[in-house]
């Protein structure tokens, strides 16, 4: 890991745009991406968070033949709806931008030309599979057909999902097209490739030996495509939607759309600071990590870096944290199916409470392995956690310095053991979230700063400043200023987790917007005597009973449409 780095850059994956985003694509990757860029910004690091639209590929293709649109109308609209969604959330983009954009075209294309120039691509020809119906070839997902292992029809150009076979589309037994239905017919077309065995001894090193220290899941999938030994990669496609390959006489092809897409992540820095982006991209004291979940795990921790590597002059990434999965009620997620909470969909039914469904989603993150989200354990983690534990201490410690003390923080008099203790507790709270953000265990970082909120409420539960008042109003004013002080410290240390929460609660106690830097968090006295505090207002609200039964008819009701659809 780059420890001494002047800059970071974080990306998060580019979501296709062929659909709005849900709840899994939350948790694994825009949450954790999120939390930690505005932790480093707190902590004063110079930080770009990066991100975009993925517009290219056959899923968008297929959605616009699906819609009965063109290719443009469907990026067009999903674009927007993630943006939106993505601001609804607080996640916090330097730029979110597009595949489809002119600047991104002209880049991508360079950046293949440079490679082509540099002689580092191949050039094959092979027989693929034609759809005449259609007019294409087709990409293997797309080829279905009779598995020649177990015999079961509906299998994939590329896998059987029934017994779980790797195949090649010629495999298939009686294949057809997943698209038209018809059939196919084998005929040659020549590509670009990369040829990634030649990648393959220094990848083993750059990532086993010098990046041991990345998350258990990606050096086990790395190890073994590494094992498995790297094969030469297509880099083009046939295909009518993508980047057009800057190379005469290749009319009809694009880029491949995982060629294009990482690409994106230079693009958007470039689009964002057209004169000063090589400072992030091609000096090593910049810090670059890739936030992405597990299925995209060996294009950004091999084929990037080896595309990187063709290239020369640009950096590789320090680490890539990438999550496993989140499911549903105990089922996969699935866009096909309807099986999600959709983003926007939650910010509708549950106006002003995004902090709920991230809280929720950090708890339980897919951090090591699958997790799975129930909307009973989201309103325990309401209820329980946010409302009784951080809402309550807040809301306690709010009323009674309004009801005796005119909403000023009282002086801190004499400070006894158990006080000192529970204002020991802001370091002890900061220091387990520094150490839990850096190894990007997010899950922890979030419990250590609750863990805060716990000790302030047992502290008010142990001193009763509502007892204390009626016979040492002296002695009061220390609880009231020491829980003040803990408040304060949570307005700060919640903002990477809770942004939303953080905010309001900035607000209440009207810290200074110079308070609001990590390292105030060693200042002992955030909250000086006497200064004035906004009027308490609840942080959150319980989540009912009818709340839950409403999102889970709503998926009753989408299994059943599933079960009686062919
Ligand atoms: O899996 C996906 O959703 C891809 N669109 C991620 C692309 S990440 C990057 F390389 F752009
Ligand atoms: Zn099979």
């Amino acid at each position: 890991m780059n420890q001494s780095f002047k800059r970071c850059l974080v990306t998060s994956a580019l979501p296709y745009a062929n659909g709005p985003i849900h709840i899994g694509h939350l948790a694994g990757v825009y949450i954790p991406a999120d939390t930690y860029a505005r932790y480093l910004r707190l902590r004063g690091y110079d930080v770009l968070h990066i991100c975009g639209s993925d517009e290219h590929g056959i899923p968008i293709t297929i959605k616009a033949r699906q819609m009965g649109i063109t290719p443009q109308d469907v990026v067009d609209k999903y674009h927007a709806i993630i943006k939106e969604a993505f601001s609804g959330f607080g996640i916090q983009f330097d730029i979110y931008s597009r595949t489809s954009s002119a600047a991104h075209r002209q880049t991508a294309a360079d950046f293949f030309s440079e490679l082509y120039k540099k002689g580092k691509f191949i050039l094959k020809t092979t027989q693929q599979y034609y759809d005449e119906e259609t007019g294409q070839f087709l990409a293997d997902r797309y080829i279905r057909g009779k598995c020649p292992v177990c015999a079961k029809d509906g299998a994939y150009g590329d896998q059987c999902e029934h017994c779980g076979s790797a195949l090649n589309p010629t495999d298939l037994i009686e294949p057809h097209s997943a698209i038209s239905g018809g059939q196919l017919k084998l005929k040659p077309t020549s590509h670009w490739y990369l040829p990634l065995n030649e990648y393959q001894e220094w990848l083993r090193q750059w990532i086993l030996d010098e990046h041991s220290d990345w998350k258990a899941n990606v050096l086990g999938q790395c190890r073994s495509w590494l094992d498995a030994g790297l094969q030469p990669r297509a880099v083009s496609r046939d295909l009518d939607w993508g980047i057009s390959v800057p190379v005469e006489g290749a009319e009809g092809k694009v880029l491949y759309v995982w060629f294009d897409a990482p690409i994106g992540y230079i693009s958007n820095t470039k689009e964002l600071l057209p004169d000063t982006w090589q400072q992030y991209w091609q000096s090593p004291d910049t810090r670059l990590v890739h936030f992405i979940g597990k299925d995209n795990i060996v294009f950004h921790c091999i084929i990037f870096p080896a595309m990187l590597k063709a290239h020369g002059g640009f950096i590789l990434p320090d680490n890539v944290p990438a999550n496993e999965f989140l499911n549903l009620e105990n089922e996969k997620i699935s866009t096909s199916k309807n099986w999600a909470v959709w983003l926007h969909d939650y910010l509708a039914d549950f106006a002003g409470k995004q902090d709920v469904l991230r809280y929720a989603l950090a708890v339980n993150m897919p951090e090591t392995k699958d997790n799975n989200f129930t909307w009973r354990d989201f309103q325990d983690r309401a209820n329980n956690e946010l409302v009784a534990i951080l809402g309550n201490f807040i809301n306690r410690a709010m009323t009674l310095v309004h009801k005796h003390f005119e909403g000023r923080v009282p002086p801190a008099g004499v400070l006894a053991p158990i006080d000192r203790q529970a204002l020991a507790e802001i370091a002890v709270a900061k220091g387990g979230v520094e150490e839990a953000i850096e190894n990007f265990c997010f899950r922890e970082a979030l419990k250590a700063a609750m863990n805060l909120a716990r000790a302030g409420n047992k502290y008010l539960a142990d001193t009763e400043p509502w007892r204390e008042i009626k016979t040492n109003a002296e002695r009061t004013q220390t609880l009231l200023y020491t829980a003040l002080q803990i408040a304060a410290a949570l307005a700060v240390m919640l903002q990477p987790f809770l942004p939303f929460t953080a905010q309001k609660l900035q607000a209440m106690l009207r810290l200074p917007s110079s308070a609001l830097q990590w390292d105030t968090l060693d200042n002992p006295c955030l909250l000086p005597e006497g200064s004035p505090l906004a009027a308490p207002e609840l942080l959150f609200e319980k989540i009912t009973d009818e709340q839950v039964a409403a999102q889970l008819h709503k998926l009753e009701c989408q299994r059943e449409q599933n079960l009686a659809a062919p």
